[in-house]
């Protein structure tokens, strides 16, 4: 946990009411009303969840709200038959929303589209039965490697049309990072496309899959979606009998896809993210529980109305965009706003240019975009209109109060509220957040539970403390049912803490007086960089993987924009113990390679020797106080004080 955070926000003690005008408007706008409800989801949850439930369609009715009696694998809405794309998608398409606008679309290089909930019902449907019409049924699970386009939301959402259970690899992610995640989780089919722009240039997304599915006998298929459809395809090489062009496949298939009545805890999706060892976990997420959850966090954390236009900057690639683009928008009948690119592309001013143009009122972004946009000046923000924006949100990282305040002051024009949510891949939805009409927000604090949250700050005993691990005490619906086929990771990763007792997210936070929660970051050796989680113990064991590379230990420290960067401590082998220009280049190309280019080290320290405890056991707290210019803490247990020295000349040189 970073003492740098727990110093700053310790000394945080500005208070933001909502804006009188917005509290007036909101769907909640009144603590009381907030406090009541709050209590009533702790004191009755099957009423409360219930009753949420209700407010979608469902083809059978649940028997039981909740089952836990096979703890931790919980189950909800036990019995009832549902579909979230039905929910996302014809519930509006079939009533009046039929020609609002769904999603509308912004190429990088400036190409435009707009999908009504009609037209979207139309997509979906024939993808549906393309994937179908390819050998996909009820249950297989299909990797999704897509660009930022109409098609990677209309491809989640074919899958949960006919109960194919999607895994989406955000496509930042290296062929290797593909090959683990296909064969984990046993996928038929990879759907991909012939590129997608970023900064200017193509995305060569087919070759990489090409790469990544080499070794990979369960994939039979593989199916390329055009970038520009109706236009020019990139070029690709498409192998027969496997390689399938969706334009060509599509021709001719019928719009006519009936929803699959799936289970309420049927899975809906797989998402594999980065834990303390070095194998990623799929996390997953079935259907009942999480449509209701990603409904209602939506509807009251982003107040959403009618005549909103909705825009979240993540990635569809990661949980945000599942939750937060996706299914809880939608399923709330929301005109939803998707960017592909860069936020600096072809200028640093292309985030506010789309928030003028398209009239944004809800704008949810990450708290490293936040700084970016610090650094890059405020002229660029000043050049356009922004007054179409009433609400902002951040997520992904613990936010410094500096750039709340920025983001406060330079793009909410001190009229919008912030809801600054907490909540991880795990939980499916949001958990910690104001609610925009009723909460006070203070820079940098979460805040307070969403509804059926019960959450807690603990020592290691379970004693409720001030600063301490984070800690939810009941299961909510969006809560993750497991980690694909390692249930016994599942136990040990979240519930081995307080007997199983609260649900143990690896988030360290401090409570205040008001009863605040102030997230300060992991406890784990999991490092946010850039708002993407990677696990230390990933980057070491592909350190490893290099001949000349003995051994190696992977920190992450504070960043100015990217919240966190990594530092690598590497030590090697014989002769080459000393490293060289070419041998960085090497290690960083084979992360670039086994991970993704966004996962590269800030700086790799080559080492003789790493301080290790008398038993063995490298001191990564040394190395992270070397790091960040430290008086180095207990070091009684060391072995070799004098390793330390050494590092600190290496590390300053
Ligand atoms: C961190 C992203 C502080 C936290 C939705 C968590 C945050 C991890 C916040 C999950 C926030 C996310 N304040 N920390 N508002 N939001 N985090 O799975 O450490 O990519 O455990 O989910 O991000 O990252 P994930």
């Amino acid at each position: 946990m970073s003492d740098d955070r727990m110093e700053s926000v310790l000394k945080e003690e500005r208070v933001f009411p909502p804006p009188p005008s917005f509290a007036a408007n909101a769907l909640i706008g009144d603590m009381e009303t907030y406090r009541r409800e709050h209590r009533r989801s702790l004191e009755d949850p099957d009423g409360f969840w219930a009753e949420a439930a209700g407010e979608l369609d469902w083809f059978r009715p649940w028997e039981r709200v909740f089952d836990g009696s096979e703890a931790p694998f919980f189950q909800w809405f036990v019995g009832g038959k549902l579909n979230i794309c039905h929910n996302a998608v014809d519930r509006w398409a079939d009533g009046e929303k039929r020609d609002t606008p769904a999603i509308l679309w912004e190429g990088e290089p400036g190409d435009q589209r707009q999908l009504t909930y009609g037209e979207l019902k139309t997509e979906v449907s024939r993808f549906a039965n393309v994937l179908k019409s390819l050998g996909i049924h009820k249950g297989d699970t299909v990797a999704i490697y897509l660009p930022m386009t109409p098609e990677l939301a209309i491809a989640v959402l074919a899958c949960a049309r006919i109960g194919a259970i999607h895994s989406v690899i955000f496509a930042g992610f290296s062929a290797d990072s593909i090959k683990d995640r296909v064969l984990d989780a046993d996928s038929k089919m990879v759907i991909t496309g012939d590129g997608g722009w970023r900064r200017g240039s193509v995305l060569p997304l087919k070759s990489v899959v090409d790469e990544g599915v080499e070794a990979c006998a369960c994939v039979d298929k593989v199916l390329v979606v055009p970038r520009n459809p109706g236009g020019e395809r990139m070029a690709c090489e498409m192998r027969p009998g496997r390689d399938f062009w969706y334009d060509e496949v599509v021709a001719g298939v019928s719009d006519e896809c009936p929803c699959e009545e799936m289970d309420a805890e049927d899975m809906l999706f797989l998402l594999y993210t980065s834990g303390s060892t070095g194998k990623p976990k799929g996390i997953m997420h079935t259907v009942g529980g999480y449509s209701v959850y990603t409904y209602l966090t939506s509807k009251y954390v982003f107040d959403l109305k009618p005549e909103d236009i909705y825009w979240c900057s993540a990635d569809i690639g990661w949980i945000t965009g599942h939750s937060y683009i996706v299914y809880g928008p939608l399923q709330n009948g929301a005109t939803v706003l998707m960017y592909e690119g860069a936020p600096n592309h072809p200028e640093p001013d292309r985030f506010w240019d789309i928030v003028d143009r398209y009239k944004v009122s809800i704008f949810y972004t990450a708290p490293t975009a936040i700084r970016a946009f610090m650094k890059w000046g405020d002229d660029w923000v000043e050049k356009h209109d922004l007054s179409s924006l009433r609400l902002l949100g951040t997520v992904g990282e613990p936010i410094n109060p500096e750039a709340w305040m920025w983001y406060h002051r330079m793009i909410g024009k001190e009229r919008c509220p912030i809801v600054d949510t907490w909540w991880q891949t795990e939980t499916g939805g949001i958990l910690l957040t104001p609610l925009p009409g009723v909460t006070p927000t203070k820079p940098g604090s979460a805040t307070l539970p969403f509804f059926g949250v019960d959450a807690a700050v603990l020592d290691p005993e379970g004693n409720e403390v001030d600063a301490g691990l984070l800690a939810i005490r009941r299961p909510w619906p969006g809560i993750l049912r497991g980690i694909w086929g390692d249930a016994e990771r599942f136990r040990k990763t979240y519930w081995c803490n307080w007997d199983g007792r609260y649900y143990f997210p690896g988030d360290g936070a401090r409570r205040d007086k008001d009863g605040y929660f102030w997230v300060v970051g992991r406890v784990d050796d999991v490092v946010n960089v850039s708002g993407h989680r990677i696990g230390t113990a990933e980057l070491e064991s592909v350190f490893v993987e290099h001949p000349n590379v003995a051994e190696s230990a992977v920190i992450g420290v504070p960043h100015e924009v990217k919240g966190q960067g990594l530092v690598a401590f590497v030590l090697l082998r014989g002769r080459d113990a000393e490293g060289s220009e070419e041998l960085r280049g090497e290690l960083n190309d084979l992360v670039a390679k086994k991970i993704g280019k966004f996962a590269r080290p800030e700086k790799i320290i080559f080492s003789a020797d790493l301080p290790k405890t008398r038993s063995g056991k490298i001191m990564r707290r040394l190395l992270r106080d070397i790091a960040t210019g430290q008086a180095l803490g207990n070091v009684t247990t060391l072995a070799d004080p004098s390793v330390v020295d050494s590092l600190k000349e290496k590390y300053q040189a």
